[in-house]
């Protein structure tokens, strides 16, 4: 079956919709699809001009580099060197929302728009059986970023994807909300010392205590983000967002966390994984013009608050005059 180019094609991820979904991603299209963290916008990894048409859909920046997401760690020999590190830390986290950056191999067939022409190349096997199902049934390593348009909320709901990229994607593959809610975290072992570029899914701690070391945090350095995508703004709703408020204004939204007064709370019980689970949704649920901002409660610096926090101070940061 064929889609039409100027209309909003949202399907049930049935086993038929999977296997149109790898036609079309053969073909150099376009796939939103569900994975643990949020929605991806999927391109065939190899193919130049389809991995262009992810950046021209988000309108995103093209030096910043894509996750190519495999669905069997033995896919990515061809792609990156496999460290010892890596090997450990793919036994222990894969699948799961854990990227690697890893040195790309010399014959690697992935095209150097996807990792904006760096020397390495960061790769996931996603945790969600949608996903799997559709790299295995691409045939190829897939890129994807989160499946919205650059700088905006990420999507944990097909419907997140229909609005915000609605018929620049050839197929939106629906497999309800995302399971974690916030980014893969993203490690790079391609240097000396492994080192965290972003918080996400998996815990800075859980990590550390795989490695048996601490990992160096971006905070250590302040010269430039070796991680590109780590915009200032980003994540970002229309309305202002302000952090650390306890005393919210009467206008403002109140996104709160743990027992409290708020107009939406992340988690009523103070559970870091389910307020990660609620953070996208929630911010795009309190982004109304009857509020003037969203002011968001304190949220622990540790556990997935460390990413929960990340987002939102992105959210929050100075927008760039459009
Ligand atoms: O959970 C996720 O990771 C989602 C889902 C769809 O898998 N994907 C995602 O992709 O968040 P994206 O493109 O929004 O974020 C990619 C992150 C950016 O921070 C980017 O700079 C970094 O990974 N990155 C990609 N390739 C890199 C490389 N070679 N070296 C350093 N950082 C890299
Ligand atoms: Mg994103």
């Amino acid at each position: 079956m064929t889609t039409l180019p100027d209309t909003v094609h949202i399907e049930t991820a049935t086993p038929a919709a999977i296997a149109q979904a790898g036609a079309l991603l053969r073909d150099g299209r376009l796939v939103a699809f569900p994975t643990e963290t949020v929605y991806g916008l999927g391109a065939d990894a190899t193919n130049d001009r389809a991995v262009a048409a992810i950046f021209q859909a988000k309108g995103r920046p093209s030096f910043n580099p894509l996750i190519v997401h495999v669905a069997d760690p033995a896919d990515l020999e061809r792609l990156v060197h496999v460290t010892d590190t890596a090997r450990a830390v793919i036994a222990r986290f894969w699948p799961g929302p854990l990227t690697l950056v890893l040195p790309r191999r010399a014959n690697s067939p992935i095209s150097l728009l996807a990792s904006a022409g760096l020397d390495t190349i960061a790769v996931r096997l996603p945790d969600h059986a949608v996903a799997r199902a559709v790299i295995a049934a691409s045939g190829r390593p897939i890129a994807a970023p989160s499946a919205n348009r650059s700088g905006a909320v990420s999507p944990t709901l097909a419907e997140h994807v229909a609005e915000s990229l609605g018929a620049r994607v050839g197929l939106i593959l629906d497999g309800g909300p995302c399971r974690v809610g916030v980014e893969s975290t993203v490690l790079d072992l391609s240097g000396d010392e492994p080192a965290l570029l972003r918080p996400g899914g998996v815990s800075v701690e859980a990590l550390e205590e795989a490695l048996g070391r601490r990992l160096v945090r971006p905070t250590d350095h302040s010269d430039a983000p070796k991680s590109p995508g780590m915009l200032a703004s980003h994540y970002a709703p229309g309305l202002p967002v302000r952090l650390n408020v306890t005393q919210p204004a009467p206008d403002e939204a109140y996104l709160g966390l743990g027992a409290m007064d708020c107009t939406a709370n992340l988690s009523p019980t103070g559970d870091l994984e389910e307020a990660a689970a609620n953070l996208f949704a929630l911010l795009r649920a309190l982004d109304r013009p009857e509020f003037s901002a969203i002011a968001v409660a304190p949220i622990p610096d540790h556990g997935l608050g460390l990413a929960i926090n990340d987002r939102l101070k992105r959210a929050a940061a100075p927008r760039k005059p459009a």
